[in-house]
């Protein structure tokens, strides 16, 4: 199959950490020609280290050759990036979130249709080993009919290093504009979520940005003890309503103690995720009959008989027996990319491009989820519960497979 050409702007942390790696030595139909990046030094160390050029952004647009524009910069600058690369004729893929607005992420979708070109978004890890393996054991019913969704990640954002903020090397996006905790974080699990419930038709919050004040925590910092603004959300408490009937709570904070809690509840079961920013992690069902059948010894109770009950307690003694053969089991993951593989959906993408098909990061995603973020954050200032206005096609899933690292790509080939 013909290699897809694609060129990345925006050399920073995470091209550095995991896309150029992923992208050059783990996917065959990705061939990475160019990379561009306005801090110049930034550029020339990826272009040296992978063996390809380094260009302008201006050199990438005039490129015939290049299908696919990858854009990792930081999220203020992917309105300017993706419009541009689809106003030439790119397809794009991009990193989370895919603009910090709504209203200019309306804008994307209406330039994507403009120039009839494809606009894919990240998060992709819900394409990860346990996120799809997930959504298998719950569409066969592992937990019966799905209840609700319980998300909650917390976390103190305060930077660490002595030269946070003080060089534009060191600009730490997630305690600016566009670039928060909502924005950062929000967008693994709702990609997640979608992946295994489809689109979100209310929702409501409380929260917003309760602590703008911070101070300059290092004492290696050149402004110790002063203080500093940040202008994004920070906490934000929600309720979603998916518009399969499945009910969500999402609890998302940069001014708590680190927390982290993934949980769907069903008719039959409970099942306990992973972490969405992951692409390896534990799935855990809690249900009668989840493993072999044996006698659970509550404190007080003895084998054969339970001492805790009165012997004419037959209600409460068959409630307790169904209660303690509920068991905890580690399920077996049934899906590849269990390693670090961000770049994945940009390989699916360009399957999907190669093989006519949709692809699984597709705009409307990452538009939706967007529009999840606004609507939480109008209903915290308005109070009312928030009507989303957009809609999304749940992703196809990703087949099964046993294939070791070397093969997994070809689940993608379909
Ligand atoms: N850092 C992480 O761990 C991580 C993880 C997953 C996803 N992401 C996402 O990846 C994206 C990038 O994050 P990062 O941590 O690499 O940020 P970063 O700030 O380290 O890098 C962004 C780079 O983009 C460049 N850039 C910005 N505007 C540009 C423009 N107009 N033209 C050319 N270059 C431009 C900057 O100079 C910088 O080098 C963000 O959307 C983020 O949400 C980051």
């Amino acid at each position: 199959m013909k290699k897809v050409k694609v060129a990345v702007i925006g050399c920073g942390g995470i091209c550095k950490a995991t896309y150029m790696n992923n992208m050059v030595n783990m996917f065959e139909i990705i061939d990475v020609v160019g990379v561009a990046d306005k801090i110049d030094s930034r550029a020339q160390w990826i272009a040296d280290h992978y063996n390809v050029r380094k260009m302008t952004v201006d050199e990438i647009m005039q490129d015939k050759e290049i299908e696919i524009v990858v854009n990792l910069t930081y999220p203020e600058a992917h309105f300017e990036i993706s419009s541009l690369a689809m106003r030439n004729g790119k397809h794009v893929y991009c990193e989370k979130m895919m603009t910090p607005t709504f209203a200019e992420a309306s804008e994307l979708m209406r330039i994507m249709a403009e120039n009839n070109v494809l606009l894919t978004t990240a998060p992709d890890t819900f394409l990860g080993a346990w996120e799809q393996s997930a959504r298998k054991y719950l569409d066969e019913g592992i937990i019966g009919q799905p209840v609700t969704i319980h998300a909650q990640m917390t976390m103190r954002y305060q930077p660490e290093s002595p030269f946070f903020d003080t060089k534009p090397k060191h600009y730490f996006f997630p305690l600016h504009h566009g670039g928060g905790f909502p924005f950062d974080l929000c967008g693994y699990y709702l990609h997640e979520m979608i992946n295994l419930f489809g689109s979100i038709k209310r929702v409501s919050g409380f929260g917003g940005n309760i602590n703008p004040v911070r101070t300059f925590t290092n004492p290696k910092h050149p402004r110790y003890n002063e203080t500093f603004i940040v202008d994004t959300p920070t906490t934000l408490m929600a309720a979603l309503e998916f518009e399969n009937g499945v009910l969500g709570t999402f609890h998302i904070s940069s001014d708590s103690y680190m927390s982290q809690n993934f949980v769907v509840t069903g008719t039959d079961g409970t099942l306990n995720l992973g972490d969405p920013n992951m692409f390896n992690g534990r799935l855990r069902v809690t249900r009668p009959g989840a493993a072999p059948d044996f006698e659970v010894l509550l404190p007080g109770m003895q084998p054969g008989k339970n001492s805790m009950l009165r012997d004419d307690d037959d209600d409460d003694r068959q409630q307790l027996a169904e209660y303690t053969k509920a068991q905890t089991v580690e399920l077996p993951l049934l899906h590849g990319f269990y390693e670090s593989s961000r770049s994945v959906g940009l390989a699916d993408m360009c399957y999907a491009l190669r093989n006519g098909r949709r692809p699984r990061c597709h705009a409307d995603i990452g538009y939706h989820s967007i529009e999840v973020i606004h609507g939480i954050q109008e209903s915290c200032i308005s109070g009312k519960v928030y009507e989303m206005t957009t809609r999304c096609i749940r992703p196809a899933p990703l087949a099964a497979s046993a294939y070791p690292v070397t093969g997994q790509e070809r689940t993608l080939d379909d």
